[in-house]
């Protein structure tokens, strides 16, 4: 008896304590946020594991308040952006660091983002170890105990406090980049053509955002693949056949697009207690002024990340690459700045992040 008291306290203190950060800070459009994805999210969870794809070295995180390590960019990446305008004093915390505190840690969301993984487990693994989204999920379902616990083991409460968060996944690259396109490490090339690819990929990912609604997640924001032809490491290693960028990727990756596309509206037909969005990152990078594809950094003979002693370019602001693959921070906040608040009708399906934080749902 004395015990559960004790724990009906904590509860009330840690809602307490949220509601005060909530009231000095102004509250966050949504109470928390998680992150699923690839380099483009990822802020440190690869920094212990056994990979090439990791980026806690100078010069990367140059720019970041206190240069946290672990971004694939020279400042904030996609979801810092996105996590300040939602309202949230500070970025969402790295997996790597919530797994072994407290679930207060976790309350207002994780970031389970790794660098090079795709939707198939295999995906970046000739890197070195990866966090799948597969592995992602099953680290949420461990997030979820920990709150649980923390909201006193009451099944209806955590299941309200799990479906007012917003949720990203933000996947599909690595498995173009690091698989499809790598054939020098994978032979999905040579078992499937580019629609059949983009079918296998949209079938595993189909599965996984169920998984997620399971979990409980019912405001769901899916980021299409961006215009990956075009970065400087595809243009480095493919030939462009006289044309802008590597048009063979960019045709593969809006194969997946539009099936990613459809595939939002049929879980939004099925789920209707759940609303997921489509966040098109291939059309809101394709129509931005021509830009210079130089990266920012001197980039590693491998033509993806920058070299731990190149020289670095006089202005970031005005570079879109950092490095061969990923964008600087001021590119990062331009696709955040859209994915947030739609400017062209093109940019989301069938809203923008803003909405869907803001939506009321049964
Ligand atoms: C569980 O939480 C709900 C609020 O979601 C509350 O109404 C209910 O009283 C709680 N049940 C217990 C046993 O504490
Ligand atoms: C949605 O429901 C239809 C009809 O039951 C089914 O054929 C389809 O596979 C479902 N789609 C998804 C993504 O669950
Ligand atoms: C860097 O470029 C931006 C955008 O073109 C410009 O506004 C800024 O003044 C430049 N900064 C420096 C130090 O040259
Ligand atoms: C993003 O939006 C903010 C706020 O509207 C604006 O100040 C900033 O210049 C935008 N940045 C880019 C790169 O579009």
């Amino acid at each position: 008896m004395k015990f559960f008291q004790f724990k009906s306290l904590f509860v009330v203190y840690v809602l307490l304590n949220l509601q005060t950060q909530y009231l000095v800070l102004g509250k966050p459009r949504v109470p928390c946020f998680f992150i699923f994805g690839d380099s483009m999210s990822d802020n440190g969870n690869n920094n212990n594991l056994a990979t090439l794809a990791k980026a806690n070295y100078k010069p990367y995180g140059i720019d970041f308040p206190k240069r946290s390590m672990g971004r694939f960019t020279n400042g904030r990446n996609l979801p810092d952006f996105i996590a300040r305008y939602l309202g949230f004093p500070k970025p969402i915390p790295p997996f790597a660091r919530t797994m072994y505190a407290k679930g207060i840690k976790s309350l207002r969301g994780v970031n389970y983002a790794s660098g090079a993984a795709g939707i198939r487990s295999e995906t970046g693994q000739a890197k070195g170890m990866v966090i799948s989204l597969d592995e992602q999920l099953r680290n949420h379902e461990y997030t979820i105990s920990k709150i649980d616990r923390l909201l006193g083991r009451n099944e209806s409460a955590t299941r309200t406090y799990l479906q007012r968060c917003l949720y990203v996944v933000e996947m599909g690259s690595n498995d173009y980049l690091n698989n499809y396109f790598s054939s020098s490490s994978y032979t999905t090339n040579l078992l499937f053509s580019p629609q059949e690819y983009a079918s296998v990929l949209l079938k595993q990912l189909s599965s996984q955002l169920k998984i997620l609604y399971n979990q409980g997640a019912r405001k769901v924001a899916v980021f299409g693949v961006g215009v990956l032809g075009c970065t400087p490491f595809a243009m480095a290693t493919h030939d462009t056949r006289g044309s802008l960028c590597v048009d063979e990727i960019n045709n593969a990756v809006q194969l997946f697009n539009i099936g990613l596309k459809s595939l939002v509206q049929e879980l939004n037909a099925n789920f209707t207690d759940a609303k997921h969005t489509f966040i098109d990152l291939y059309q809101i990078s394709s129509q931005g002024p021509p830009v210079s594809f130089t990266p920012c950094c001197q980039v590693k003979l491998s033509g993806e990340q920058c070299d731990p002693y190149g020289k670095i370019c006089g202005n970031r602001s005005e570079a879109i690459f950092w490095d061969g693959v990923h964008p600087t921070e001021i590119a990062f906040m331009a696709l955040a700045n859209r994915s947030f608040n739609a400017q062209l009708p093109s940019d989301s399906h069938p809203f923008d992040i803003s909405h869907l934080a803001q939506l009321k749902l049964p």
